[in-house]
């Protein structure tokens, strides 16, 4: 029963349940991220060609860029099963053990958030990647042994938003590591289209590439503001998503011309405002606007250093040129 509770440690609120409907199943509908695809496509064939389980995977990359999503569609394409746990909820050795020993031949073991397994987790996780093999110590203080226990043949695939937490020796035992970008506007607009098809609601080209445009280059922002957009067409409009509605909504979601939302322009306000433009170090931004160091580090950063918004020095986060523009304030 342990395993149970490991395996389905998740609560799903109202995104998430809608996130189950629209996922991509196969490789053919997961929309961009070609290199990524191409190189899943060739290993999953090898792999399949020589009958062997297809090499540990990590994917790593931004919250909502499809790490998830691509972990079930690479067991999707292998034509196996695959378990799901996630790093934090991993807390003793037996959880770990009791998954591992759970696992069918060629079955891909899906470990979420593999950044934040405890480190003694991961050393049982070592022999399990590398010879399929369990080394668990049995009986009590005094009186233990070693044991071995061989384990089915099988993948290992690791999501994380922080590759650098991960420590080396299991970064290394990784043999393809896959780092998901940032969507174009293109690519996101197509995934907008296929979740108004998928949910039975007519929504006009202007309107999907502005909602492309305004997702921070972030498939699950794009669906959760069509979400949004779609419940304003019903109750405002006909149900069809126009462009008016689009910008509508979205200037009430407080969503700007750039995607970004009230928390990016208050992390640049500040930056600006409190900090004279920086550098500023990310403990006192925390503080500042009253978010977590790793909240701003994986969420809001990536993005804003992308758009050429902020500029990370050693000295600490500056505001560019671009983000006074954006805010409409005066360099001094
Ligand atoms: N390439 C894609 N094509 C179409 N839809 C996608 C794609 N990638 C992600 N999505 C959609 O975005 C949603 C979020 O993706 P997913 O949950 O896989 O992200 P994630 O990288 O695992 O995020 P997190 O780091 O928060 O766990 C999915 O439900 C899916 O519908
Ligand atoms: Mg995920």
């Amino acid at each position: 029963m342990q395993e149970e509770s490991v395996i389905t440690n998740y609560r799903l609120d109202d995104d998430q349940v809608m996130d189950n409907t629209i996922r991509p199943e196969s490789i053919r509908e997961y929309v961009g991220q070609e290199d990524v695809k191409e190189n899943i496509r060739i290993f999953v064939e090898a792999a399949k060609m020589r009958n062997e389980p297809l090499d540990h995977v990590l994917l790593y990359g931004p919250p909502g860029l499809g790490k998830t999503t691509l972990a079930f569609i690479i067991a999707h394409e292998l034509g196996t099963n695959i378990k799901t746990a996630s790093g934090p909820s991993i807390e003793k050795s037996g959880d770990l053990a009791a998954i591992l020993s759970s696992l069918e031949p060629g079955d891909v073991l899906f470990i979420d958030e593999i950044h934040r397994m405890p480190r003694y987790i991961e050393e049982i996780l070592y022999p399990a990647m590398e010879d399929f093999s369990l080394d668990i110590i049995v009986g009590s203080e005094g009186n233990s042994r070693n044991i071995k226990i061989d384990l089915p043949p099988f993948t290992l695939v690791g999501a994380t938003t922080r590759a650098g937490d991960l420590s080396a020796p299991l970064r290394d035992r990784f043999g393809i590591v896959s780092k998901l970008q940032y969507y174009t506007v293109e690519e996101l607009t197509l995934i907008v289209k296929r979740t108004a098809k998928v949910l039975g609601v007519e929504i006009e080209d202007d309107a999907a590439v502005e909602l492309a445009k305004r997702s921070r280059g972030t498939p699950r922002i794009a669906n959760r503001l069509f979400k949004r957009v779609r419940d304003f067409a019903l109750v405002k409009g006909d149900g069809v998503v126009n462009l008016e509605i689009t910008k509508e909504a979205l200037e009430r979601l407080q969503v700007d011309d750039l995607g970004l939302d009230r928390t990016d322009h208050e992390l640049l306000l500040a930056v600006i405002e409190k900090f004279n433009g920086g550098p500023v170090g990310v403990e006192a931004l925390s503080s500042s606007i009253g978010e977590e160091v790793t909240t701003i580090e994986d969420v809001y950063e990536p993005y804003l250093l992308q758009t050429g918004l902020l500029k990370r020095t050693s000295r600490g986060r500056i505001a560019t040129d671009k983000a006074y523009q954006v805010l409409g304030i005066e360099k001094k």
